[in-house]
Order: structure tokens, then sequence, then C-alpha cells
């Protein structure tokens, strides 16, 4: 790695090294709320521009630039992964991510496909290296996979889901089932997240989006395990951030289940999170998404707070506690991002 992108403040706070002043990246920066993503969006669809290096690099690099974010974040998304291991998978207009063969059964689930030759998932890669080759040398860019949980919940309800009904019955129904879909999907989401860093990413996040609807013990016992040997089995030294969201409770599990920078979300004060997982983990997060809504005077508060909430400890990385939303204004969110700088806690300039 260049010394410019190990000096970085992003990854100094990832090393939880002292900073000059807090460094910040939003979680679906890159999206709809941004007038030059729908742009290039109204062109093609969204599995397009995933599978598009050229236009996937170039969202990449612009959602980076415009708001002056101290790491830029692969344009992609969780799903696609699920193709090559057999699910059909199409967005809907309105209705988010479709998959019309969903696993429901133990046979179901024999037929996932272990990816053994990412090869398949080459346009991610090729994203990878155009969107390094042009950013700033200082800036790092952040891979990105759904963490198995996550990812077997959209495999098995067959798109988004309120109660996991499905989910839940085969974990709890037939953990043999649940155990092969599982041992199916680490090693492929472990070579998928290696190739991404070996093609240029210097961090990796690990989404567990919905592994919030949980409780502890069904986190610790299903799922725990499985995100920790995928996390375990990934290269030495390729730091990662372990995010999930809905549920405070699983912060010392999540932890438990690794992570460099452990992601908390606006539930819970971030001094509280920090204490949960542990002084010894960097932290990301957490404003409330939804802050970005109110006047500029309280959304300044609002990141003070969660700044003050760091109390000037090395190894806080600003973010939203989930992420934007299409309705969201883009200057809000620039401006957003000169606060964090501006109120962001550092030595000062170095
Ligand atoms: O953060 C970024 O800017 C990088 C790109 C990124 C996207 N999705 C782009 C996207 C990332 C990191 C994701 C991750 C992702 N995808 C998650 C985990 C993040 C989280 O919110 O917890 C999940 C659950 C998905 C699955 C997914 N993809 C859903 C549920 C949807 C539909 C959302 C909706 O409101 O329609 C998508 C589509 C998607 N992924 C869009 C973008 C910019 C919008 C698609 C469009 O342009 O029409």
């Amino acid at each position: 790695m260049s010394p410019e992108l190990h000096d970085s403040r992003f990854l100094k706070a990832v090393r939880r090294e002292p900073v000059d002043t807090t460094p910040v990246w939003l979680m679906r920066q890159a999206g709809r709320y941004l007038p030059e993503y729908m742009e290039v969006r109204s062109r093609v669809t969204f599995l397009e521009l995933c599978t598009r290096p050229d236009l996937a690099a170039e969202v990449t690099l612009t959602a980076q630039a415009v708001l002056g974010v101290d790491a830029a974040i692969l344009f992609a998304d969780l799903l696609p992964i699920l193709r090559p291991m057999g699910m059909n998978l199409e967005y809907q207009a309105g209705e988010g991510p479709v998959l019309d063969n969903p696993l429901r059964t133990s046979g179901d689930i024999d037929r996932v496909v272990e990816i053994e030759d990412m090869e398949v998932m080459g346009f991610v890669f090729d994203t990878v290296r155009r969107v390094r080759a042009d950013l700033p040398a200082d800036c790092p860019l952040i891979g990105f996979a759904g963490a198995p949980f996550t990812l077997a919940s959209y495999a098995i309800e067959g798109g988004g889901s309120r109660n996991y009904q499905h989910t839940k019955s085969i974990m709890y129904g037939d953990p043999g089932a649940w155990q092969a879909l599982m041992d199916r999907l680490v090693p492929t989401l472990s070579r998928y997240l290696a190739a991404q860093a070996e093609a240029g990413c210097q961090v990796v996040q690990i989404f567990d989006s919905w592994a919030g609807c949980l409780s502890p013990a069904d986190y610790r016992r299903y799922v725990l395990p499985h995100t920790k040997r995928l996390i375990e089995s990934l290269p030495e030294g390729l730091p990662v951030i372990h995010f999930l969201t809905g549920n405070p409770q699983l912060y010392p599990l999540q932890r438990e289940a690794g992570g460099q920078v452990q992601g908390l979300d606006w539930r819970i004060d971030l001094a509280d999170g920090w204490d949960l997982v542990g002084h010894d983990v960097a932290v990301q997060g957490n404003l409330d998404p939804v802050s970005l809504y109110a006047d500029l005077d309280v959304l300044r508060d609002r990141t003070r707070d969660v700044i003050d909430a760091a109390a000037g400890r090395p190894g806080h990385i600003f973010n939203l506690g989930h992420g934007l939303l299409p309705t969201m204004d883009p200057d809000k969110v620039k401006a957003l991002v000169e606060m964090v700088h501006e109120l962001g806690v550092g030595e000062g300039p170095v």
C-alpha cells in the first residue's frame, strides 16, 4: 500500500491512530439522491449499472468527489453474487429486489452453487481497478459484501421481508439445511471479498443489514459462528467494518464475530455502543439518517452530539446509522460532510 493511503485519515482511524479531524463517509453515498447518479441511471437498468465497470466506476468516483468524503465505496450491490449461486434476481421499480426462485426446502438449498472461480464476478473487480486508478492517491476504497445471514434471508424470502418467516423456519426447523446454506455462502463470500481486496480495495464492509430481527441467543447460535468464520478467513491485514442494524443488544456479539471497526446504528448512543463493543476496536456511525431532513442548525447540533459522544478517542469514523435516502437534499449531504470535518476531533492540522 502506498504511504499516502496508509497515512490517510480514514485508515488511521481504522487503526485507532490520532487524526487531524474525524473521517467521514456515508452509506449509500452513490445513490439516488444525487442528480449525477440519476443521470447515469436514466440510461441503464440498475443491474446493468452494477455490471458495467465504466459506469459503476463513474458513479463511485463522482460521489466521492462531489461530497469530499474520506473514503469511496465501490458501487455494486449485495445481491448480484447470488446469481451465479443459482438465484434469479431482478430489481423491480418500487419493490426493490425480487428473487423468483426462493429457497424454501433442503432440496432447494442442495442446488445452491458455491463459487470457486470468482471470474463470474469479474465486472466487480474490473470496477475496483478502474476506481482505484482514478481516485485521489490518499483516498481509500471500501469493498463490501452481505453477511451470510442477510444474503440467506434474501435467497430464502425471495426479497425484502417484514418477519423473516421462511428464513427463521429453516433456521429453527432444519438446522442441517441452514448449515448447508452457510457452508456454501461463507467460502463464496470469503473469495469474493478477498478478490475485491486483491483488485484494489483497502478495507471491506460486511453488511448484516437484517440481523437485527434476531434475539441475542439466536444470533449467537445461527449467525455468529458463520460470520466469524468468514471474517477469520479473510486475508491477513485486510481491515473489516462489521455493520448490523436494528438491535443494539447484538453489538457485543457483533464484536465477538469480528471486525476492526464496528458499525453502530442510531438506536444507541455512540458512547454506550462503544462501551458495548469495547474500546480496543474502532467504531463507525451513527447519526440518524432522518436528521438530514432537519434544518441545518439542527443537523449541526445532532452532528456535534455524535462527535461529542466519541469523546476525542481515536478510532471514530463518522457515518450515518444506516443509508442515505433517495429524497435527501444533496446540498445538505455535502454540508454534513463539511460539518464533520469542521467539528471533528483531531490534533489540529498536521
Ligand atoms: O453505499 C453505496 O453508495 C454503494 C452502493 C450500494 C448499493 N447497495 C447501491 C444500491 C451498497 C453498499 C448497497 C448495499 C445493499 N444492497 C444493502 C445493504 C445496505 C443497507 O442498506 O443495509 C442491501 C440490503 C441491498 C439490497 C438492495 N439493493 C435493496 C433492498 C435495494 C432496493 C432499495 C430501494 O429502495 O429500491 C437495492 C438497490 C440499490 N442498491 C440502489 C442503489 C443505489 C437503488 C437502485 C436504483 O438505482 O434503482
